[in-house]
């Protein structure tokens, strides 16, 4: 149901699957809270499960040569992301293991995660990151999905990594993904990471262009996967674009990775 178009019925199944009387209580206590709730306890059932309706497994059993490996992780509370430490934590994993030459991420905001990919990449490693440009981003005629427009107006790309001694690998981009022209970027990218808008037309438009610039043996990787709510649309437009089947969600995160195989 998690899958289906109709978002009445997505919220009926989502209740129907999650509701329970925590997610009562935290409804009185706090209901902003609540919103999550489902999407949480869908998350856990998932990895306690493992194969249902995708593979769900732990980053270790991905990245087998994660074991052992140290990453940093430079920690700044970003007002309005949800996105847990150990999320960023997975994502530094992932640079150190593929050893990347070039990122692309689709979707700044501050540029936490820019930051931290570019604390764990090889020196000669350039971040390429892309956000609305500052006129685009007063975001009511863009988005009709509320949580966005809140993110496209609180987004100040940079504000993150500015004075940081790894900022020159970072390239800000401005651009609506969109429309952005990502063809310089075609089969060069070793890590694509998408987490822009997260209505379902923007999911499916820079999920093609993520399959069209990830190199062989590179990956792309989404964020807000397997949520119900505000933000489902980015698991509907990935099973469209490039199938569940072919994306493993990693345990414990909102992260789904697919990974290019080698020519
Ligand atoms: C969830 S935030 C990115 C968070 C960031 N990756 C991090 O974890 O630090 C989404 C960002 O995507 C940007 N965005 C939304 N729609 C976009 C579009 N069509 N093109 C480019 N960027 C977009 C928003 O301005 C916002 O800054």
């Amino acid at each position: 149901m998690l899958l289906t178009g109709n978002k009445t019925l997505r919220q009926i199944a989502g209740l129907a699957e999650t509701c329970n009387f925590l997610f009562l209580k935290l409804l009185l206590k706090n209901r902003a809270k609540a919103r999550q709730f489902p999407g949480e306890i869908f998350r856990s059932y998932m990895g306690l499960v493992r194969d249902e309706r995708w593979a769900c497994r732990s980053i270790f059993e991905l990245f087998p040569q994660a074991a052992g490996n140290r990453v940093v992780l430079e920690h700044i509370p970003c007002e309005g992301l949800l996105t847990p430490l150990e999320q960023l934590a997975c994502l530094a994993l992932i640079t150190k293991c593929l050893q990347p030459r070039a990122i692309f991420e689709i979707g700044t905001y501050r540029g936490r995660t820019a930051l931290n990919f570019a604390l764990n990449s090889p020196k000669d490693c350039t971040i390429h990151t892309l956000d609305l440009p500052p006129g685009m981003r007063l975001g009511d005629d863009l988005r009709q999905n509320s949580a966005d427009r809140d993110l496209i107006r609180a987004s100040s790309p940079g504000a993150c990594y500015e004075g940081k001694d790894v900022a020159y690998k970072i390239e800000q981009l401005y651009g609506d993904s969109k429309t952005f022209d990502f063809a310089p970027y075609r089969r060069s990218v070793d890590i694509v990471y998408v987490d822009a808008a997260h209505d379902y037309e923007a999911v499916c438009s820079d999920s093609e262009n993520a399959l069209a610039m990830v190199r062989a043996n590179g990956c792309v990787i989404w964020d807000e996967f397997a949520n119900y709510g505000e933000y489902n649309d980015v698991t509907r437009g990935i099973q469209d674009v490039v199938g569940v089947e072919n994306i493993v969600h990693v345990e414990n995160t909102q992260l789904a990775v697919y990974f290019q195989p080698a020519d």
